[in-house]
């Protein structure tokens, strides 16, 4: 599982720097290459010299002084990371990252890779329950960073309660259950979401409800099995999680003009925007003038993204979604024909707490043979979670 796989190990000042050596020897134990940044804190609990050597590496923990054979600073770790673990992770880093700030080796590569990041907290336990510091981690957390959750006992500082390092083995159990979910690595899918706008004149355009949720939360459980990500959205008020190529567009034809552009060399489309299917004939150069008490607008039909990337498809599995306010599941099943799609997720989009906006949805899995799934209102993550099993399914992997 381990073998041949780079793994970064950050280590951070605290009295848990002592199990960080295990978690290294483990790793090593499980033919990783591990290298080790410390921070400077770090170095006042265990030497460098420990990590080096049990990691067979040599360690990094000044910006302006790391060993000369990586060509070139920090990227070259950033790249070379398959994954990244943060242990014992401080407040402090977790601030640092979660704000933002880059001002040591560690802090710097974390925020130039695009490999998974993950942390292993360890603190005092009123610093764990600060709520500073759960909005920083909550906020890493919606970006795509994950968590190890610490234990409860005593702490080094005599208090009880939260903060404990997770043991070096669950840290093991953990980061073997995330390369177990690789399995869409090489795979390249492109996600569209949120809403296409159309202009009407220089300061008004039309628009739908779609927030981008449900495509958001599809490219990011995409991007942790192991898929590269193109994420095509509409305007929308979302981070885009990390290691995703996010692509901004407005109208509906340059969604579809940044899809044909990745289209032939990936292999799942998935189409949860809410494009728009018209759009104004002419667009006024200037400013409407309220000065008629009605107006008219003449409307002409915006291309079918899904139906030209079905006519047009080879071996790519093409996913598309019903927004469906009555007779969901035939209007459903007349979208799969009319766009060549592989499957169709269905949603009931009049629901209360469920479709356009919302963080939940209720969905029916309808696939190219009819074969029908219905799913009680769940999560936007859950039901993206639903979806790329059956993708992966599908694809074999
Ligand atoms: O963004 P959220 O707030 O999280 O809401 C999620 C959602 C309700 C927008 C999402 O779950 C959803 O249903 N997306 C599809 C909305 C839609 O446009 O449905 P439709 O039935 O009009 O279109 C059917 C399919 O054709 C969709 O996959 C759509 O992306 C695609 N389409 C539609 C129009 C168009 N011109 N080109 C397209 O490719």
């Amino acid at each position: 599982m381990f073998s041949g796989k780079n793994i970064v190990m950050g280590v951070t000042g605290g009295i848990a720097v002592y199990k960080a050596v295990d978690v290294v020897s483990r790793l090593k134990k499980l033919n990783a290459n591990v290298d080790v940044i410390m921070t400077k804190s770090a170095t006042e609990f265990v030497t460098p010299l420990t990590f080096q050597s049990i990691s067979q590496n040599p360690v990094t923990v000044d910006m302006f002084n790391e060993p000369k054979q990586w060509d070139i600073q920090h990227i070259s770790l950033a790249k070379k990371a398959d994954l990244f673990i943060i242990a014992p992770a401080t407040a402090n880093i977790i601030g640092k990252v979660a704000n933002g700030i880059a001002d040591d080796m560690l802090s710097t590569t974390i925020m130039a890779t695009r490999a998974k990041v993950v942390f292993a907290p360890a603190m005092n336990t009123n610093m764990y329950n600060n709520v500073i510091f759960k909005e920083n981690m909550n906020k890493l957390k919606s970006l795509g960073y994950e968590f190890i959750n610490p234990g409860s006992g005593r702490l080094a500082c005599g208090d009880i309660g939260e903060g404990k390092m997770a043991e070096p083995i669950d840290i093991i159990d953990y980061l073997t259950n995330l390369f177990a979910n690789n399995q869409l690595k090489g795979k390249k899918f492109i996600i569209t979401a949120g809403p296409t706008i159309e202009p009407l004149d220089p300061v008004r355009y039309m628009t739908n409800y779609s927030s981008g949720k449900m495509g958001f939360a599809l490219a990011k459980v995409a991007q942790q099995r192991g898929a590269e990500v193109i994420l095509i959205t509409g305007p929308v008020n979302l981070e885009p999680p990390i290691g995703v190529k996010l692509i901004k567009v407005n109208t509906t034809r340059e969604m579809l003009n940044a899809i044909e552009k990745h289209f032939d060399d990936c292999q799942v489309l998935i189409k949860a925007a809410a494009p728009l299917d018209y759009r104004p004939v002419t667009v006024s150069g200037h400013k409407i003038k309220k000065e008629k008490d009605e107006i008219e607008f003449k409307f002409i039909k915006n291309p079918d993204i899904a139906a030209h990337f079905g006519k047009i498809k080879k071996n790519q599995i093409i996913v598309g979604f019903a927004a469906e306010t009555e007779n969901i599941i035939d209007n459903a099943l007349k979208k799969i024909d009319k766009k060549n799609l592989d499957f169709i997720v269905a949603n009931n989009v009049l629901t209360e707490n469920a479709g356009f906006k919302s963080d939940n949805n209720i969905v029916t899995i309808i696939d190219k043979n009819g074969a029908k799934a219905d799913y009680p209102m769940m999560k936007k993550e859950d039901v993206a979670k639903v979806i790329i099993d059956k993708v992966i399914e599908m694809l074999n992997c």
